[in-house]
């Protein structure tokens, strides 16, 4: 079982967020966390589009995200809140499937006008299923290039970046900690 389990809500196939969730998920992997992907795009539109609450994507999607210490959500800012599929993929899962669990959430956006969509938006979708989330991290297109080993540009961005993932870890060891005690 993964302790850390990532979840894209991009449904662009060459996503920015979703790069910068692999860089994450690396800097997670070099502090020896197990860590698996998960995006929007491995859920079937047709299920997603149907509410099939039963299929087979949705329930493992469930128990991997129940059976992990800490989650990061990322999402692209559309129309000023988190994307719609993200939503639609969240609708789908149970209301208390982050309990007790560290999220750190992210999201990028064409604009900085758009920073709150990260405290007004997700994170209260976060909340509603019982996560506890972090401040978080925001970033602008024109910080980031997803052909570089290391995707952030700006090294004050970087660092707020690495602070968050480090002060994650942290969290989701003590919470491993606690279940093994
Ligand atoms: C349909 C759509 C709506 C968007 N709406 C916003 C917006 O309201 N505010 C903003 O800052 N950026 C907006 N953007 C820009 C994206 O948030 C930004 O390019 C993001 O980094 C894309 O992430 P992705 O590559 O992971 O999908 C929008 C982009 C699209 C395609």
């Amino acid at each position: 079982m993964s302790e850390i389990v990532i979840i894209s809500g991009s449904p662009n196939v060459a996503s920015r967020s979703e790069r910068v969730l692999g860089y994450i998920g690396g800097l997670l992997e070099d502090k020896h966390f197990t860590v698996t992907h998960l995006s929007v795009r491995d859920i079937p539109a047709a299920v997603l589009f149907s509410a099939d609450f039963s299929h087979p994507s949705v329930t493992d999607a469930a128990a991997r995200i129940r059976g992990a210490k800490g989650v990061i959500v990322g999402s692209p800012v559309y129309k000023a809140a988190y994307s719609g599929v993200l939503k639609a993929f969240i609708d789908l899962l149970p209301q208390d499937v982050l309990e007790s669990k560290p999220v750190l959430p992210l999201m990028t956006g064409g604009s900085p006008g758009h920073l709150l969509a990260l405290d007004y938006a997700l994170k209260p979708l976060l909340s509603t299923l019982k996560g506890h989330a972090l401040k978080g991290i925001y970033l602008t297109d024109d910080v980031i290039d997803k052909n570089l080993d290391i995707p952030v540009l700006d090294g004050d961005c970087l660092s707020r970046l690495e602070k968050q993932t480090a002060y994650f870890a942290e969290l989701v060891r003590r919470q491993h900690s606690r279940t093994h005690a």
